[in-house]
């Protein structure tokens, strides 16, 4: 699954926004390079406020543009001084405005350069043709009175296999369920088997569905399902995991986490959004780390090889959706391929469609209408399952110390010490 321009799925991707950095990195950096679809470039904010994301190398004799500075409309290249506007415009060449005011050459020149967008405090990086469609508004980027942030990790494997792991019910019994008993050192009981899954498509994506022991067909889990959410993510409700093809053989995880603050706590506005990246691997040992759920997964799709070699899988009853979502980018392709004008799945360019784009949510209430204290801290299951998952951050290793302070802050409550030991095995 080649993401390169040209290749079939490059292309087929080039029609989709990515939302590729945080906005706050910005703040600490005028700017950043960044390979993406596998083409290096160098993402900027000037001192406008303008974000851009250019091409790597200037035009003028290829220096690194990541290592340019920024004016008040656009990035200067370090080496000889020519300014690029993030239209990709060439609006300065100091020494050949100087001696030759009319020259032609500032015009000739222009630098690779695509469109950038900030929503819910992600950047997103267009890389197709025109028109560009939204950037999709997604319902929880809408949802008040919550705590947002955003992870990312480096995983250097191809990202179709990643993003086959959004359709895959299964292994959250065993990878997640089992695996993580084992590792704390306990032998049983194993957690409740799956009896049914299912799988469905629809406008943005597959849902997958799972009846497990001690569940029935009225359970949410069942009714409403998963989300895997076109083209390269899983959506579980309170967070986003995209898998972002960096190139072929590298794939940037990024999750957007939402935590409503119980009743008590509104209004709450928050003011920026965070972003921190979790590390995959623990350099003492070299094993990848397995304390946390996204990092599970991880070792998943590393564990695959670079490129998971399809032609020795032996695909099982469990599978279907990721059949499903195989043939559905291939049909894709082979549609964008007989016409380059057609839009492939999920490209949204209706305004009003796009004011609130509502996906499937198991327990969509909790976000919308919020939960007080006394409900996230009473005895029943429920409050239990909110308590776990509110009072600590179990999807990736090493959230940083100032994440967790704002986090509490926002919450009103501590967060649970998890200790050391618990981290990482
Ligand atoms: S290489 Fe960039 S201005 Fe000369
Ligand atoms: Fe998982």
């Amino acid at each position: 699954m080649e993401v390169g321009p040209g290749k079939p799925m490059g292309e087929l991707l080039r029609r989709y926004w990515h939302p590729f950095a945080a906005a706050t990195e910005l703040e600490d950096t005028a700017t950043k390079p960044v390979r993406l679809l596998g083409e290096d470039l160098t993402l900027y904010k000037d001192l406008s406020g303008n974000f851009g994301l250019i091409d790597r190398h200037c035009p003028h004799r290829r220096a690194d543009l990541s290592y340019g500075f920024v004016e008040e409309c656009g990035l200067r290249c370090n080496y000889h001084g020519w300014l690029f506007d993030h239209n990709g415009d060439c609006t300065q060449q100091p020494y050949e405005d100087t001696i030759d005011a009319g020259g032609k050459l500032r015009k000739q020149v222009k630098v690779k350069a695509y469109k950038v967008a900030a929503h819910a405090g992600l950047l997103w990086a267009y890389m197709g043709p025109d028109p560009v469609p939204l950037v999709p508004n997604y319902e929880p980027f809408t949802w008040e009175n919550g705590f947002a942030q955003i992870v990312f990790s480096d995983i250097p494997c191809n990202w179709f296999q990643c993003q086959e792991n959004s359709i895959d019910p299964v292994h959250f019994e065993w990878m997640h369920d089992n695996w993580s008993l084992r590792l704390k050192g306990d032998e049983g009981p194993y957690a409740a088997k799956h009896l049914e899954v299912d799988f469905s498509e629809f406008e943005h994506g597959f849902t997958y569905h799972r009846v497990r022991e001690g569940a029935d067909k009225e359970n949410p889990l069942w009714t409403i399902g998963r989300v895997c959410l076109w083209p390269y993510a899983l959506f579980t409700g309170g967070h986003f995991e995209w898998r972002v093809p960096v190139d072929d053989e590298n794939t940037l995880s990024v999750g957007w986490f939402f935590n409503r603050v119980p009743k008590e706590r509104e209004p709450y506005l928050q003011d920026r959004v965070p972003y921190w990246v979790s590390p995959i691997k623990d350099e003492k040992t070299g094993r990848w780390i397995s304390s946390h759920i996204i990092n599970q997964d991880i070792i998943g799709w590393v564990g695959q090889g670079t490129f998971a070699e399809r032609s020795q899988e032996n695909l099982g009853l469990s599978d279907r959706g990721i059949a499903m979502i195989r043939k559905r980018f291939f049909d894709d392709m082979d549609a964008l391929e007989n016409n380059s004008n057609s839009d492939p799945k999920s490209v949204i360019r209706d305004e009003r469609e796009n004011q609130r784009i509502d996906l499937p949510i198991v327990g969509k209430e909790n976000f919308i209408e919020g939960f007080s204290e006394k409900e996230l801290n009473d005895a029943s299951p429920d409050a239990a399952a909110r308590r776990v998952s509110s009072r600590n951050f179990p999807f990736h290793f090493g959230q940083p110390e100032e994440v967790r302070r704002a986090y509490e802050e926002a919450m009103g409550f501590k967060m649970e010490d998890r200790p050391e030991s618990d981290m990482k095995n």
